[in-house]
C-alpha cells in the first residue's frame, strides 16, 4: 500500500510541476494601421516591452495604411492561433467579419485607440477623443476669436477623425452661428498623410486668396503638411494651427512659433494599460473599464485616458517631464 501512496504522490507532484511549467503564456497579435506615422512606433515599442514583461509573446504587423493588407494580416494572425488580437484599424468600418471569425476561434479582440464599428469586440482603449477636438478648437479660438477658419480633417475612414471634428464643432458652432467665425473650407486628409494635407492647404489658400486666419488641423502630421503650404505663402507663424500626438516635429514647430498647439496623449500610459488589458483578456479575466462606448453592435467595455493640451507654455512640464521627448531633441 505504501508504495502505491508514494507513486500517487510523485505523479501528483509531476502533474502540478508540468502544468505549472506549461502555464500557457498569452500570445498577442498586434495589427497596426501605419507605422509611417511617428506616434504608432512609440505605441508599438512600449506595448511590446510591457506585454513581454508580463510574460506574453507579441508579434506586430503594420499595414502601412492599406485596408486589404490589414485584413490579410489579421487573417494570418487568426490562423497562427493568437490568444488576443490588438487592432489599430486602418478602416474601422470593414472588420466585422474578420472579428467574427476571431471570436469563433475563441480569440479576444481589443480595439486600440480607434474603435472598430459594428463588430463583436471585447474591449476598447483610447483617449477621450471628443475632448481632443474641443481642446484643439478652444486653443485656436483663444488666438483667433474671429476670422476665416479652414477645417483640416484626418482620415475619413478613422472613427477618431469624426470624434475630433465633433469636439471641434462643439466649441466652434456658437461662434459660427454668431458669424464671428467663418468656415471657408473643410477637407479630410486621406491616411493622415502630410503630403495630402499639403495639397489640400495649397488649394485652400488659392481658393481663398490667402485670406485664412486659422486652421483647425486634427493631428501633427497634417498640421505639418498645412504649415509647409502656409510657409510657401509667407504665412507660417501668422496663421494659427492646431495638432495632436506631440510628434517631435510638431513640438519643434510649437517652439518655433509656426504651430500653435498639439494635444499630448501619454502613449506610455495608453500602451502599458493596453498591454495589461490584453494579457488579462488572454487569461480569460475581465479588465477594469471606466466607460462604455456603443460601436453600432453593442456597448463595449472601455478605458478612456485624459488628453493634455500643450503649447509653448507647458512643453517642459509635460512632454519633457514625461521623457516623451528630451530637452536636447526639442530645443537643439
Ligand atoms: C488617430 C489618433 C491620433 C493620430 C492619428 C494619426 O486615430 O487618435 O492620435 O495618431 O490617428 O495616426
Amino acid at each position: 500500500m505504501r508504495l502505491n501512496n508514494i507513486a500517487v504522490t510523485i505523479l501528483t507532484a509531476l502533474t502540478l510541476l508540468t502544468s505549472g511549467a506549461e502555464a500557457k503564456s498569452v500570445t498577442i497579435g498586434m495589427a497596426i494601421d501605419d507605422l509611417r506615422l511617428e506616434r504608432w512606433q512609440k505605441d508599438r515599442d512600449i506595448f511590446v516591452k510591457k506585454a513581454e514583461s508580463l510574460g506574453a509573446n507579441v508579434f506586430v504587423q503594420s499595414a502601412n495604411g492599406n485596408e486589404e493588407t490589414q485584413m490579410a494580416q489579421i487573417e494570418n494572425m487568426i490562423n497562427r492561433g493568437v490568444d488576443v488580437l490588438v487592432i489599430i484599424p486602418y478602416n474601422g468600418q470593414v472588420l466585422s467579419n474578420v472579428v467574427a471569425e476571431a471570436k469563433r476561434e475563441g480569440i479576444k479582440v481589443l480595439a486600440y485607440d480607434r474603435v472598430i464599428n459594428n463588430a463583436d469586440i471585447d474591449f476598447y482603449i483610447s483617449f477621450d477623443n471628443e475632448k481632443v477636438g474641443e481642446m484643439q478648437a478652444r486653443s485656436i479660438l483663444q488666438k483667433v476669436p474671429s476670422g476665416n477658419y479652414f477645417l483640416m480633417g484626418g482620415s475619413p475612414v478613422d472613427n477618431n477623425a469624426k470624434l475630433f471634428r465633433k469636439g471641434q464643432m462643439n466649441v466652434l458652432e456658437p461662434l459660427i452661428q454668431s458669424g464671428k467665425v467663418k468656415v471657408v473650407g473643410d477637407q479630410w486628409a486621406d491616411a493622415w498623410l502630410a503630403e495630402n494635407a499639403l495639397k489640400i492647404m495649397e488649394n485652400a489658400l488659392t481658393a481663398n486668396r490667402n485670406q485664412i486666419d486659422a486652421v483647425v488641423a486634427s493631428n501633427d502630421a497634417t498640421a505639418g503638411g498645412a504649415i509647409q503650404a502656409l510657409a510657401a505663402q509667407g504665412l507660417a507663424g501668422k496663421v494659427a494651427i492646431s495638432g495632436q500626438d506631440a510628434d517631435l516635429a510638431g513640438i519643434k514647430r510649437i517652439v518655433a512659433g509656426t504651430q500653435t498647439m498639439t494635444v499630448y496623449k501619454p502613449i506610455t500610459k495608453l500602451a502599458d494599460t493596453a498591454a495589461d488589458i490584453s494579457v488579462q483578456l488572454g487569461e480569460g479575466k475581465t479588465p477594469t473599464s471606466n466607460a462604455t462606448l456603443n460601436n453600432g453592435l453593442k456597448d463595449i467595455p472601455s478605458y478612456l485616458l485624459t488628453p493634455i493640451a500643450v503649447d509653448q507654455s507647458n512643453i517642459d512640464s509635460t512632454i519633457i517631464a514625461d521623457g516623451f521627448h528630451s530637452k536636447a531633441q526639442v530645443y537643439q
